[in-house]
């Protein structure tokens, strides 16, 4: 089997190269926007790719031919999407299209699709498969957009929404355990909103859930996310007790108070009946979850040569 993985330097992206070299035998094309790669290990071919980039997509995509394309190239900063609409689109979307035009043609190939629970009002929680997205951002209209170019294509795949995603990486983005701990670390109060809710997703769990989706040929939309809801304050606090710091340093306030550039759903909780019971994988609660990344981080998980050999093949 040929994969390719979009985004592949990104936090979920990264997992996935690991999850999928370490697991599999597939073919594993890794593709960013960087000339090269930190990934230098005998398991993964590199490309550099921008897929806004139609021309560049289509040749890579016709030369590689691949069975599945996964991917998680996407402007993932909400507020920066809400500033930047065009930018924002030529990703998400376009950039969604582009894979379509060349995987159309070629036989068998499918898509698996990142999206999010931003493609929610947060008013209906919690969400399953069935439920109307409504989004209240342009990061989540861009996103839902992106699952009807799929879903109106003539393409096979399937469409991964989930949230809150946490972990460690190689030079990855803040995401916000990293940014709470950043904070805590600092050792001065700080607060953090209590009034949006959802399920924390630790990007390896995701990553395997992602491969046993792709060797079971999951399609259609799937809810993949941890199994725990919880408001970003009392996850917060539970970072802070997880990690050794103190709790109290953290206190609530609200969306309103800290005005944040772009819409938030309230409440995006969701189902993942439909994912546990097909693919069978248990995702890790908020503490197990965080245990582990506590332990990933002792470990120097993310200020190392995440990918060279001896890492590559201590990661469990
Ligand atoms: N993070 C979350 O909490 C969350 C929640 C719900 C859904 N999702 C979805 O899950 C997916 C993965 O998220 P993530 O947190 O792993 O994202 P991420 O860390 O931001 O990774 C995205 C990767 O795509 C790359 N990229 C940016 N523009 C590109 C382009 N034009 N062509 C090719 N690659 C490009 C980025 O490079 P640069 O870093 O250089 O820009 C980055 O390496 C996304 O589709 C996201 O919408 C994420």
């Amino acid at each position: 089997m040929k994969i390719m993985i979009t985004g592949a330097h990104g936090l979920l992206g990264q997992k996935l190269a690991l999850a999928f070299g370490r697991e599999t035998s597939a073919a594993l094309l890794l593709t960013d926007l960087p000339p090269r790669s930190f990934f230098v290990h005998e398991r993964f071919d590199y490309q550099q790719l921008d897929i806004t980039r139609l021309a560049d997509v289509k040749s890579l995509v016709s030369s590689f031919r691949p069975d599945v394309i996964i991917n998680t190239a996407a402007m993932t900063n909400v507020d920066a999407c809400e500033e930047d609409r065009r930018a924002s689109w030529q990703l998400n979307v376009d950039g969604v299209k582009n894979l379509l035009i060349p995987a159309r043609r070629i036989e068998g190939c499918r898509i698996v699709q990142l999206s999010s629970d931003y493609v929610f009002d947060g008013r209906h929680a919690p969400y399953d498969e069935q439920s109307r997205p409504m989004p209240v951002s342009y990061y989540g209209r861009s996103k839902l957009a992106a699952e009807n170019a799929l879903l109106s294509s003539h393409v096979p795949g399937a469409i991964v929404r989930t949230q809150v995603l946490y972990g460690t990486g190689f030079e990855t983005r803040m995401n916000f355990v990293s940014w709470v701990l950043a904070q805590l670390e600092k050792g001065l109060p700080f607060r953090v909103v209590d009034d949006q809710r959802g399920n924390p997703t630790m990007a390896d769990d995701l990553a395997f859930g992602i491969l046993r989706m792709v060797e079971k040929d999951c399609r259609g939309v799937y809810h993949v996310a941890g199994p725990e809801s919880i408001d970003r304050f009392s996850f917060a606090r539970k970072i802070a007790e997880i990690f050794g710091f103190d709790p109290s340093l953290i206190s609530p306030t609200t969306s309103n108070e800290i005005g944040q550039g772009a819409n938030r759903p309230p409440d995006s909780s969701f189902i993942t009946l439909k994912f546990t019971s097909e693919c069978d994988v248990q995702m890790s609660d908020t503490a197990r979850g965080l245990e582990r990344l506590r332990q990933q981080y002792r470990e120097g998980y993310s200020h190392t040569d995440l990918l060279s050999d001896s890492r590559f093949s201590s990661i469990k």
